[in-house]
């Protein structure tokens, strides 16, 4: 069960997350300031090594998702980037409630007044930064085109 809803969420934010950003709000980042931030604000649900928590496909009794993976194994590389900053800035139900899912019992919170959008494109950025070529390729071209 928890993983027809994982799937379902999955393409909610394929499918929704397209605001009209390009890929470039990633380049240029300070990878350093994004992994000292990352390892402060988010390691503790998604995991020091971005590793997210155990079992994290099957949600739990209360019906909330355990934190996925931010690397390779996870859907991270799936989203585009404004899908990310979104989900990020926002939190779960709220990025889910602006694409029409409403009432998610999302377990991730919005760091909006916590991080600076900045703060959240660098985490984005160095997150990105840990992945293979080919799965930076392949994040970056669900991103629309530069104009
Ligand atoms: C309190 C635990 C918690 C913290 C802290 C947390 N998250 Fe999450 N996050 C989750 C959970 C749980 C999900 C799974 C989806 C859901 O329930 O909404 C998630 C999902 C996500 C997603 C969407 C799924 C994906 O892999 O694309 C992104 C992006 C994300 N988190 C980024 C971050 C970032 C960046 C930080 C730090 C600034 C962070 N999270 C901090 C719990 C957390």
């Amino acid at each position: 069960m928890g993983c027809g809803r994982m799937r379902h969420l999955t393409m909610v934010l394929l499918l929704c997350g397209t605001a009209a950003n390009a890929d470039h709000e990633l380049e240029n980042r300070d990878l350093t300031a994004g992994r000292a931030l990352y390892v402060t604000q988010c390691a503790s649900c998604h995991g020091v090594q971005l590793e997210g928590q155990p079992d994290w496909r099957a949600a739990g009794a209360d019906g909330v998702l355990p934190a996925p993976p931010h690397d390779v194994s996870g859907h991270t590389w799936h989203h585009a980037n404004a899908a990310l900053f979104d989900y990020t800035k926002q939190g779960g139900r709220a990025a889910l409630a602006a694409m029409g899912v409403v009432d998610f019992n999302s377990g991730m919170p919005g760091f909006e007044g916590v991080l600076s959008d900045d703060d959240i494109w660098s985490i984005l950025a160095y997150i990105r930064s840990t992945w293979p070529e080919t799965k930076r390729d392949l994040q970056a071209s669900r991103n629309p085109k530069h104009k």
